[in-house]
């Protein structure tokens, strides 16, 4: 059933369409409210405002439910792998065995980078944060993979995100390896995905190392459960640079940039360091939990808060019980974890949090799972775009094959100076 909007403006009454999606989400087509009225929409930081419609991801905020290509995150995470949930994002359908097979061999075989790349390593500073290297790697693919015209653009496309998706780890692990001074370790194809990158990261030439099946299995889970959120910022931006028809790798390199911050995929690297904080402090949660509340204070609880969930973020739960799982099959016993369930218990009970529906996001765990399988905090944001690589492909071919796709250019309202003299240097105060 259609429905309509009416909009009364400066003596008018006008009509807007109202676009209803799968799940009964309703938004008003505003379209043609300029050319209508000459009015705009304002929005700071699109609270209310779809960029777009999209059929990848749904969420519901409300009621904690994260789906992708209509498939519950928790069954994904329990019954799938990484490049499966890959392939159903990308490709919007489960793969067949034989299409799974396929695009597990088609990665495999990209996972080295050029010779040449690596010796940007060598230039990089040791405490160079690796997601400004991630960044810097990525866009420099676009050098040594340039356009193929024998090549369809959906060839291109597709070809370009098995390089990324296969050499994203391998990008990520040599930051590591030379930030701690090791010899970069080569991929080894014979391994699945997961299970190669931990060896990357924590093999060396000097003795056999087997990788720890639990660590596999929980860095599959993770990376599941961060490869897809609709419209975040980052996912955001790559549509915003997939619209002007730049390189995928462009748009995934301005897509890591987003992710570094600390509001957004930064945040699981400061959870850690507030933590950290509390823990060497010593004086239990209340005074941060205060501090968060307090105003003047610009100090937020890191890992708390949502701009869609209202409700817990099905991500943090299941990360919550893969934590307990993983510490106490590696016997390990971090206080840092035991910090975080008093924080998380003490905030759900305050008004302040209650109130505002402030609940443990999806970085509020995940880099205690992170340092307990021996990953630096700062390398933390990394792991996150290792996860959303999948999503961030997905919404940029999404967006491609979107009929009459316009560049996205928003409007805004002016609030500077009406026009002015130019004033000659002499006589400026
Ligand atoms: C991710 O969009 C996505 O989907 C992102 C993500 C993904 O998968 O891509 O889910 C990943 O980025 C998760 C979020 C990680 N960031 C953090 O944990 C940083 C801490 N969180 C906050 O910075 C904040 O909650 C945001 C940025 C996540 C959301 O901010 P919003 O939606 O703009 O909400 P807001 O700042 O307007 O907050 C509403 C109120 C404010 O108080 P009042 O002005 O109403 O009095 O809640 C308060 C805020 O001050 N508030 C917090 C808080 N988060 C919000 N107060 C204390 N601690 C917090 N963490």
């Amino acid at each position: 059933m259609s429905e309509i909007a009416e909009l009364k403006l400066a003596g008018q009454t006008i009509e807007l369409p109202v676009v209803i999606g799968t799940e009964n989400e309703k938004g008003v087509d505003v379209s043609n409210l300029r050319a209508k009225t000459g009015y705009i929409t304002l929005d700071n930081g699109y609270m209310n405002t779809g960029a777009c419609t999209s059929a990848i991801t749904f969420i519901d905020g409300e009621k904690g439910i994260l789906r992708y290509r209509g498939i519950p995150i928790e069954v994904l995470a329990e019954r799938s792998t990484f490049l499966e949930v890959a392939y159903l994002l990308i490709e919007g359908k489960l793969p067949t065995q034989a299409e799974l097979d396929y695009f597990t061999n088609r990665v495999r075989r990209h996972t080295m980078i050029h010779e040449d790349i690596k010796r940007f390593y060598d230039g990089f500073p040791r405490d160079a944060h690796p997601m400004a290297i991630l960044a810097s790697v990525v866009s420099s693919l676009s050098t040594f993979y340039q356009h193929d015209d024998q090549r369809s653009e959906d060839e291109q496309f597709s070809l370009n995100a098995v390089r990324l998706l296969a050499k994203l780890p391998t990008i990520a692990a040599y930051a590591y390896k030379k930030s701690i001074g090791q010899p970069l370790m080569y991929p080894q194809n014979h391994m699945s995905y997961c299970e190669n990158f931990l060896h990357m990261m924590f093999s060396t030439p000097a003795e056999h190392y087997e990788v720890d099946p639990v660590m596999t299995e929980t860095l599959n889970l993770l990376l599941i459960l961060h490869a897809d959120h609709e419209q975040n910022c980052s996912t955001s931006t790559v549509r915003m640079v997939s619209s002007s028809k730049a390189s995928l790798f462009a748009a995934i390199t301005a897509g890591i940039c987003a992710l570094w911050g600390p509001r957004h995929g930064g945040a699981n690297e400061e959870v850690i360091d507030m933590l950290t904080q509390m823990r060497n402090e010593g004086g239990g949660v209340k005074k941060y939990i205060d501090m968060a509340k307090d105003k003047n204070s610009n100090f937020k609880l890191m890992g708390f808060g949502h701009r869609v969930y209202k409700n817990f973020d099905p991500r943090a739960k299941i990360i919550k019980a893969a934590c307990d799982k993983l510490l106490a099959r590696m016997k390990i016993s971090d206080p840092l974890l035991d910090i975080a369930k008093e924080l998380e218990e003490a905030a759900l009970k305050d008004p302040y949090f209650v109130e505002r529906k402030l609940y443990p996001n999806v970085d509020f765990y995940s880099g205690i799972i992170y340092k307990a399988m021996g990953i630096p905090t700062v390398a933390f944001t990394v792991m996150f775009a290792l996860g959303r690589l999948p999503g961030w492909i997905a919404h940029s071919k999404e967006y491609s094959k979107e009929p009459g796709n316009k560049i996205n250019r928003p409007r805004q309202i002016y609030i500077g100076e009406p026009q002015s003299e130019y004033v000659s240097v002499d006589k400026r105060k």
